[in-house]
C-alpha cells in the first residue's frame, strides 16, 4: 500500500478525534426498540428511528422468516435481469395503493433512492432548489446531477419564491420532517408556489412515512396534499416501517423513466425478497394499527409538556432537539445520560452545522410515561 496515502488517512482520523468528531459504532447485544443492551447494560433508547415499534413486532419477524422460506433470502440479480420476484411486485402495488399514486420503484436504501431521484431526473436544463438543511443524500444527488443547484433558507417560502421568480420550471426538493430538527415545511404553500412558477415539488419523507397521515401515508397526506400533486416522493422502509430499503413513488412516466435510467436501480441487486415480505407486513400493520400513531402522538405531547422549560427546538414530531453548541458539550451531556441509563447519542458536525451540536431525542410508541419522565428529569439535571 502507498505509505503517503496511509499517512494522509491517519492524519485525517487523528484530526477528527482531536475535534471530538470521531464516531464509533456501538454493538448492540440486544434490541427491543424501547431498550438496547450494550456491554451487558440495558439502556432506554431515545435515539432510534423505529418510531412505531414495528422493527421488533412479532408479526413482522414472522413475515420475514416466512418470506425467506417462500421467496428466498436473496433476490439473486438486478431487478431487470432475474431479481424481480412476485413479492417485489406485491410491495410496489401496495405502495401505489397506499400513497394513491400510479407507480413505485424499490431501491436498496433511502440514500440510493434520493441520489437516483436527483441525478436521474434532473438534467442540464434544470435547476434544483433544495432546502438548506437537506439530507446528505439529497445534497450529493444534486451535486452529482447535471442540473444547476441552489439552496434556500430552511422552510422559508419567501426565499423559495425569490428563487422561483428567477428560475422557471425548477425542481424544488424538501423533506416532510427534517431529520436533525424535527420540523416540517408548509407543503400546501410550497405546492402553490411551485404551481405558480410551473415548478415541480419532490419530497423526501423518510421521517414522515408511517408516522403521519390518517393511515401513515406520510407528510403530504397529513397536510391535505395529494401525493399525485407532487412530482415524486421518496421514503424509506428503515425508519417507522422497521426494516430497510426505500422507494420512489409518482406518476407512471416518472417511475417508468427511473426504471430505465436510474443506475442505482438498473445496476444493483434487487432488495431481498424476504425483506420485502417483512415490509409488506409492516405496511399492512401500519395502515390499520392506528394505536401506534396515537400512542406516539401522546408521547410527543407528554414530552413537550414535561420539558416546556427546556430549550427545545419547535417541533411537533417524534424528533425533539436540544441544541448545545460545541461537540464537547454535547458529548459530555450524552455521557451523563448514559450513566443514568439513557442512550442518546450526540449529533455533531458535519451532520449538523458547526457550533450546533445537539441532542436529537426520538420518541417512540414503545416509550412509557415513566421513561419520558426519567428522560426529562435527567435532561433538566445536565443541561
Ligand atoms: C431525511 C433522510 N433522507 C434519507 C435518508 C437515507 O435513508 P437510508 O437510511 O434508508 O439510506 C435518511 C436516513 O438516514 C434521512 O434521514
Amino acid at each position: 500500500m502507498q505509505p503517503t496515502k496511509i499517512a494522509q488517512l491517519q492524519q485525517a482520523l487523528t484530526e477528527r478525534a482531536q475535534q471530538h468528531l470521531l464516531r464509533t459504532p456501538q454493538t448492540l447485544q440486544q434490541y427491543s426498540g424501547r431498550l438496547v443492551q450494550i456491554a451487558e447494560r440495558d439502556y432506554l433508547n431515545f435515539c432510534g428511528n423505529d418510531y412505531l415499534g414495528l422493527a421488533s413486532a412479532p408479526q413482522l419477524l414472522q413475515a420475514y422468516a416466512d418470506g425467506a422460506l417462500k421467496y428466498g433470502a436473496g433476490s439473486s440479480g438486478s431487478p431487470l435481469v432475474t431479481g424481480q420476484h412476485q413479492i417485489h411486485q406485491q410491495l410496489t402495488e401496495q405502495l401505489s395503493d397506499w400513497l394513491g399514486v400510479e407507480r413505485a420503484l424499490l431501491f436498496s436504501s433511502g440514500f440510493a433512492a434520493n441520489h437516483a431521484m436527483l441525478t436521474t431526473l434532473a438534467d442540464k436544463q434544470d435547476t434544483l432548489l433544495l432546502d438548506k438543511l437537506s439530507h446528505a443524500s439529497l445534497i450529493d444527488g444534486a451535486l452529482h446531477s447535471n442540473a444547476s443547484f441552489k439552496r434556500f433558507s430552511h422552510n422559508d417560502t419567501a426565499a423559495l419564491a425569490q428563487l422561483l421568480a428567477k428560475h422557471n420550471a425548477a425542481m424544488v426538493v424538501t423533506e416532510g420532517v427534517f431529520s436533525m430538527d424535527g420540523d416540517s415545511p408548509d407543503l400546501t404553500s410550497m405546492l402553490a408556489l411551485c404551481n405558480k412558477h410551473s415548478a415541480m415539488l419532490l419530497l423526501d419523507d423518510a421521517h414522515g412515512i408511517g408516522v403521519l397521515g390518517p393511515q401513515g401515508e406520510g407528510s403530504a397526506a397529513a397536510q391535505g396534499v395529494s401525493n399525485n400533486q407532487l412530482f415524486c416522493t421518496m421514503a424509506n422502509f428503515g425508519k417507522a416501517l422497521g426494516v430497510a430499503g426505500a422507494f420512489v413513488a409518482g406518476s407512471k412516466t416518472v417511475i417508468d423513466y427511473l426504471e430505465q435510467f436510474a443506475r442505482h436501480y438498473v445496476y444493483s441487486t434487487a432488495l431481498s425478497p424476504a425483506l420485502c415480505a417483512a415490509v409488506v407486513k409492516s405496511i399492512g400493520l401500519c395502515r390499520v394499527e392506528h394505536w401506534r400513531r396515537d400512542k406516539l402522538q401522546s408521547n410527543i405531547a407528554l414530552f413537550r409538556q414535561l420539558a416546556d422549560d427546556l430549550p427545545l427546538l419547535p417541533s411537533q414530531t417524534a424528533i425533539q432537539v436540544v441544541v448545545l453548541g460545541s461537540s464537547e458539550r454535547a458529548l459530555a451531556v450524552s455521557q451523563q445520560l448514559k450513566t443514568a441509563g439513557i442512550w442518546l447519542s450526540a449529533i455533531r458536525p458535519p451532520t449538523v452545522a458547526k457550533g450546533s451540536a445537539r441532542l436529537r431525542i426520538t420518541l417512540s410508541t414503545q416509550h412509557t410515561e415513566q421513561d419520558i419522565q426519567l428522560l426529562v428529569q435527567q435532561l433538566r439535571q445536565w443541561l
